[in-house]
Order: structure tokens, then C-alpha cells, then sequence
């Protein structure tokens, strides 16, 4: 791969273009307005310089790595893109829209990949010109730190474009796991049922919001609890997955806890609105509950 696209300049979109970067191939991160791809730009900026400042990155690499980032507004620099990965807000319609307009400028050959988390694969194909180089590729949050890409080939996803999309992922240094293409893949279908289960536990009174995350964080060596990783990939995401599990499968195990629900109709969306299980407004954030 010479040439990646990606389309969406938010937390995933820009954590993608990062380390595509760093790996020493050009992208093209693109966002309805430029100033939002341009700002996504300069936090990579500031991401790589952390980097730098712990001695993990030479200052010429990471200068090499923000060099090869270009911000756009429009598809027609994408024409060049060997791969196009969409990460845009989790909504169908936006997805499809991305696809068609990204479709005409697909060039012979190239990849197309969507980071969605929970939208079927095979379904969204449909919306690209071929779905035979159609695929999910999903990333997780932080980027740059979390090791795992799940790569998902929809029913109509050729070998071939499996294959290309693997070695892509490798080549980025991360680890693999393969999956058919059914709800929330492997990854979320594990943790959304966890993460909506450390709700009920809350709302009926089990145990508080710091206590619930210590038990997981204490007793299951895990790196942040069930509540705190909810309020970091947002609780709107959280509800939106749990959904689409439940909805699909018609499996009352993944009925959306009640208080999650609540939570986002308040807005308390996480960390992205400055409150959601905690409220992130001072030095340190204190539990809502
Ligand atoms: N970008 C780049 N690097 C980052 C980063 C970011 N946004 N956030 C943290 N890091 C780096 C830090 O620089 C630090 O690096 P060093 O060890 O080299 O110094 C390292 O990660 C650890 O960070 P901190 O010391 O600041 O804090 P921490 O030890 O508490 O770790 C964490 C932070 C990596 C986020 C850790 O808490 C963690 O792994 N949490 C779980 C994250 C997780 O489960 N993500 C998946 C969410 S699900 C998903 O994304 C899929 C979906 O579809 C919903």
C-alpha cells in the first residue's frame, strides 16, 4: 500500500491516519469541513510530539510521519488511494452516503473498509461499487496503542481483498483476529453485554460506579473498569451497539440496560461531553452516582 484515504477525522479516523502514517505510507484524511481535518492534523501532530518527548519516536520520523498526512474536504484526492477507510459517526445513512460519493473515485483495484463497529458488512457492500473489494476493518480505541484489528469480509468479499486487508493490518504492527460477519463481530459482542450488565448492576444498587470499575480493574486485571470505558468510547456508541445486538438477534439478553438509556437522553455521553459515569469537569473525575 502507497496511498491510504480515510474519511472521518474524529478520534478513529485520526488515531487510523497516525499510524498509517508512521508506518511510512501517505494518507489522506478527510472531513466534511477542512478545518476538521485540519485540526485532526495538528492533534497528531501533538500526539507524535508526546512520542517524541518520551524518547519513543525520533523527531524526524514523527516530522516524516505528519508530512505525509494530507487534510482534504473533497473525494478527488482519493483517486490515488490503494485503500479507503471510512470512520465516520455510526449511522447507516452517513456510512452509505460516504460510500456512494467514495465509490466514483474507487480506483481499479483499491480496498475499500469500513471501521464500523456494529453495521453489517454485507450489507453496507452494497452501497460501494464492488463488493467483492468491500471489508471491516475495525480498529480499536486508542489507536495507536491498542494492538487488535478485527478484519471482517463481508459475504461477497473476495479472498483476495481478505487477504490484502490482513497483510495491510499486519503491516501496521498489530495483531489480527478474523471474523464472520454477525453482530458486534468478536470484540464488542464480549464487551457490550459486559459493559450493559455493569449498568443494571448500578441500577439496582448492587454497588456504586467506583466500586463496580474497581472490581473490574482489582479483580479482573482489566485496565480500566466496565463504566470508565464506557464514558472513553462514549455512551451513545455503548447504547447504539447494545442495540443492534438486541435488535438483530431479538435475544433479551442484550435489552439495553434502562439507565444507560437514561444517561444519554440527559446527553451524558462520556468523556466526549465532559460527563457521563464521571464528570470530568475537575483535576480528577468524580462518579455521577
Ligand atoms: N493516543 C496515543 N497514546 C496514548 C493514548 C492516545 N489517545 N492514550 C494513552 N496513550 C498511551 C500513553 O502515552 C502511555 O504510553 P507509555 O506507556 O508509552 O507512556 C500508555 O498509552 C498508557 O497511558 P497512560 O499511562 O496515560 O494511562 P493508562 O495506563 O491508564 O492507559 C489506556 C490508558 C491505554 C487507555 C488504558 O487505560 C487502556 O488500555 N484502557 C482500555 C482501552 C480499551 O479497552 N479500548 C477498547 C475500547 S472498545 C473499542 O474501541 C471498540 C469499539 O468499537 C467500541
Amino acid at each position: 500500500m502507497q496511498k491510504v484515504a480515510v474519511i472521518g477525522a474524529g478520534q478513529m479516523g485520526s488515531g487510523i491516519a497516525q499510524v498509517v502514517a508512521q508506518h511510512g505510507i501517505d494518507v489522506v484524511l478527510s472531513d466534511v469541513e477542512l478545518s476538521v481535518a485540519e485540526q485532526a492534523r495538528a492533534g497528531i501532530d501533538a500526539s507524535l510530539g508526546r512520542l517524541v518527548g518520551k524518547g519513543k519516536l525520533e523527531i524526524a520520523d514523527a516530522e516524516a510521519a505528519l508530512a505525509r498526512i494530507a487534510p482534504v474536504a473533497d473525494y478527488a484526492p482519493m483517486v490515488e488511494a490503494d485503500l479507503i477507510i471510512e470512520a465516520a459517526t455510526e449511522r447507516e445513512e452517513i456510512k452509505q452516503a460516504i460510500f456512494e460519493k467514495a465509490g466514483k473515485v474507487l480506483s481499479q483495484g483499491a480496498v475499500m473498509a469500513s471501521n464500523t463497529s456494529s453495521i453489517p458488512i454485507t450489507r453496507m457492500a452494497n452501497y460501494s461499487p464492488d463488493p467483492e473489494r468491500f471489508i471491516g476493518l475495525h480498529f480499536f480505541n486508542p489507536v495507536p496503542v491498542m494492538k487488535l484489528i478485527e478484519v471482517i469480509p463481508g459475504l461477497a468479499t473476495s479472498d483476495e481483498t481478505t487477504q490484502r486487508t490482513v497483510a495491510f493490518a499486519e503491516a501496521l504492527g498489530k495483531e489480527v483476529v478474523l471474523s464472520q460477519d454477525e453482530p458486534g463481530f468478536v470484540v464488542n459482542r464480549i464487551l457490550l453485554p459486559m459493559i450493559n450488565e455493569a449498568v443494571f448492576v448500578l441500577g439496582q444498587g448492587t454497588a456504586g460506579i467506583e466500586d463496580i470499575d474497581k472490581g473490574a480493574r482489582l479483580g479482573l486485571n482489566h485496565p480500566m473498569g466496565p463504566l470508565e470505558l464506557a464514558d472513553f468510547v462514549g455512551l451513545d456508541t455503548c447504547l447504539d451497539i447494545i442495540r443492534v445486538l438486541y435488535k438483530t438477534t431479538r435475544d433479551t439478553k442484550y435489552r439495553p440496560a434502562p439507565l444507560l438509556v437514561k444517561y444519554v437522553e440527559a446527553g451524558w455521553l462520556g468523556r466526549k461531553t465532559g460527563k457521563g459515569f464521571y464528570d470530568y469537569s475537575g483535576e480528577v473525575p468524580v462518579a455521577t452516582r
